[in-house]
């Protein structure tokens, strides 16, 4: 049996890892390719791995590979050490996966706050630089390792840890240094306005307020992910609010979030996000008016939320 042995490549402090096998996850070709190093830095993979055989135990990928040819190669594999691009959009684009990921809308996270343009695989692979694209999202095999405040790879626990590596006021990662627009701005500020409920950080909501009641697949005393509400891959809406149930709101019940449901955000109005997830039990204020999306449940709708409402709010203690 051929041994398989790759070595991580890491974005920061690109360093030689321990043997790792395939089977760990990992698809990054090393150092060790051809089994005495022999392929490596080696571009022409056609030269000693015919489409017609390989991938025999990973269906899934299989016949997209098998369609889009050696140009796929890289994007999971690496680049062999010959620099050459690794692509992304060849396969993650709406006609060969429409859904994985949802990509239409003017605005992604392109790193450029506000800037309208798709995503190119650069930006692709700022996120995911190692994939190991099995149809699960782990967060820790998915998401690019960026170092914590005290320098180390710490684990991610859930996606909000991904993105407070890079959205917090002093600990920002090179190249990506966020100014943001005075002292409270979210784009710095989540990391300590993440400690408040509203918003929906680390503290617990206590359930028992005059608008409670939530949805199926939500409960209070629980951590909403920053992707619950804020899309990756493009949306519509300014400030990356989802545009649509299926791009965020992952716990919600599967039938109801794959409906889908439509969010329109309008200066400040933020209603018809926030009800696809809060539906007030007894019915109060505008509690029983439409949204605007087919669904009610919160206490006001159609005027701007944001008085009351922001990243960090501590003070929603009683009206
Ligand atoms: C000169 C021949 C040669 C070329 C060119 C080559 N490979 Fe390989 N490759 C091998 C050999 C031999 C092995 C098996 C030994 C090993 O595990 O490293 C291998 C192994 C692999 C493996 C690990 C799985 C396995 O069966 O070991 C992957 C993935 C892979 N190659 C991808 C590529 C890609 C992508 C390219 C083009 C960038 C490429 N190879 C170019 C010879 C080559
Ligand atoms: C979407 C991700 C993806 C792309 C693109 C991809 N591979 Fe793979 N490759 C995998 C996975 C996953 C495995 C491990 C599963 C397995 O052993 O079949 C693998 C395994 C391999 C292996 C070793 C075992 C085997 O299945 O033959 C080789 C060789 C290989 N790939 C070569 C290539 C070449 C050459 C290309 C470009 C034509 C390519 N791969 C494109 C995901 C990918
Ligand atoms: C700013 C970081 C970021 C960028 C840039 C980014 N992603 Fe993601 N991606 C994520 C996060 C976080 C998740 C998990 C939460 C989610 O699904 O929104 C994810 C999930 C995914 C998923 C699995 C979930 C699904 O919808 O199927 C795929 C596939 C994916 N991304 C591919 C891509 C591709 C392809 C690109 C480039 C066109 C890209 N991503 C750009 C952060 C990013
Ligand atoms: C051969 C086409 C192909 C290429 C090229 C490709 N992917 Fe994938 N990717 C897939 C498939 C197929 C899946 C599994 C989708 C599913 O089953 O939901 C996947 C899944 C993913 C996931 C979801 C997590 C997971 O483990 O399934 C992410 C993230 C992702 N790809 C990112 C990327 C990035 C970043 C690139 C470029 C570096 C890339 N992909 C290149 C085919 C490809
Ligand atoms: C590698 C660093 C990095 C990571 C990781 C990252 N971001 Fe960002 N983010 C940025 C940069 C840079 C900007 C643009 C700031 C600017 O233009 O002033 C930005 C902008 C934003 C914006 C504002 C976009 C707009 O158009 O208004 C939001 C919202 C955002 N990020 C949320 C997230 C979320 C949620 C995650 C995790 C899933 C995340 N970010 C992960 C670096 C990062
Ligand atoms: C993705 C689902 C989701 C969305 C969207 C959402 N919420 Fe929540 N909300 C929750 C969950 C879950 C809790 C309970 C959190 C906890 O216990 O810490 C909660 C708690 C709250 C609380 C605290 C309640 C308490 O008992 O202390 C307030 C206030 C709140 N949300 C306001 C909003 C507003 C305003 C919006 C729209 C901008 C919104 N939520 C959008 C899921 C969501
Ligand atoms: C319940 C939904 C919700 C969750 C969860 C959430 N946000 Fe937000 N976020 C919003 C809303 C709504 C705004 C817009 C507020 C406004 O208009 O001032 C916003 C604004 C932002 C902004 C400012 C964007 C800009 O361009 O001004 C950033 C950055 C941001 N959020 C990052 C995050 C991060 C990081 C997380 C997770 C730690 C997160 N958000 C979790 C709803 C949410
Ligand atoms: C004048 C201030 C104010 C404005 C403006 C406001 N809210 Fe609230 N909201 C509150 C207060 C106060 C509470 C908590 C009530 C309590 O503590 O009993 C609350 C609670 C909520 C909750 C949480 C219900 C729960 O306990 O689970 C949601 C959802 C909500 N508001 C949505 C909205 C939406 C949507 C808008 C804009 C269309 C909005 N609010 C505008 C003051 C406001």
């Amino acid at each position: 049996m051929i041994r398989l042995v790759f070595i991580a490549l890491l974005l920061v402090g690109c360093q030689a890892d321990d043997d790792e096998v395939l089977q760990g996850g990992n698809l990054i070709l090393g150092a060790s390719h051809g089994g005495d190093g022999s392929a490596w830095g080696l571009a022409d993979c056609n030269a000693c791995h015919a489409l017609a055989v390989i991938h025999p135990e990973a269906a899934d990928i299989r016949p997209l590979v098998r369609e889009r040819g050696y140009g796929t190669c890289t994007g999971c594999h690496g680049g062999n050490g010959t620099g050459q691009p690794r692509r992304c959009v060849i396969c993650h684009n709406a006609t060969d996966l429409p859904e994985a990921p949802l990509l239409a809308g003017r605005h992604p996270h392109g790193f450029t706050a506000g800037k309208a343009a798709p995503l190119r695989d650069e930006q692709c692979l700022i996120c995911h630089l190692a994939s190991d694209m099995d149809g699960r999202f782990e967060p820790e095999r998915d998401l690019t390792p960026f170092p914590d405040a005290a320098g180390y790879n710490t684990r991610y626990r859930r996606i909000a840890d991904f993105c407070l590596r890079c959205h917090n006021r002093d600990h920002q990662q090179p190249g990506f240094e966020l100014a943001g627009d005075g002292f409270s701005d979210p784009l710095i500020a989540v990391e300590d306005a993440w400690r408040f409920v509203d918003k929906h950080g680390l503290s617990a909501g206590s359930g028992e307020r005059t608008y409670a009641g939530l949805r199926t697949g939500y409960r209070y005393r629980s951590v909403v992910e920053c992707t619950d509400c804020h899309a990756m891959h493009g949306t519509e809406n300014g400030k990356l609010i989802i545009d649509d149930s299926r791009k965020g709101v992952s716990r919600l019940e599967g039938a109801m979030r794959e409906k889908p449901y439509r969010v329109v955000t309008t200066d400040g109005d933020y209603s018809r996000l926030c009800v696809l997830c809060h539906q007030m039990q007894i019915l109060l204020d505008a509690g029983g008016e439409d949204t605007g999306n087919g669904l009610s449940g919160v206490h006001e709708r159609g005027s701007d939320c944001r008085a009351c409402h922001t990243h960090g709010e501590a003070v929603q203690a009683g009206l």
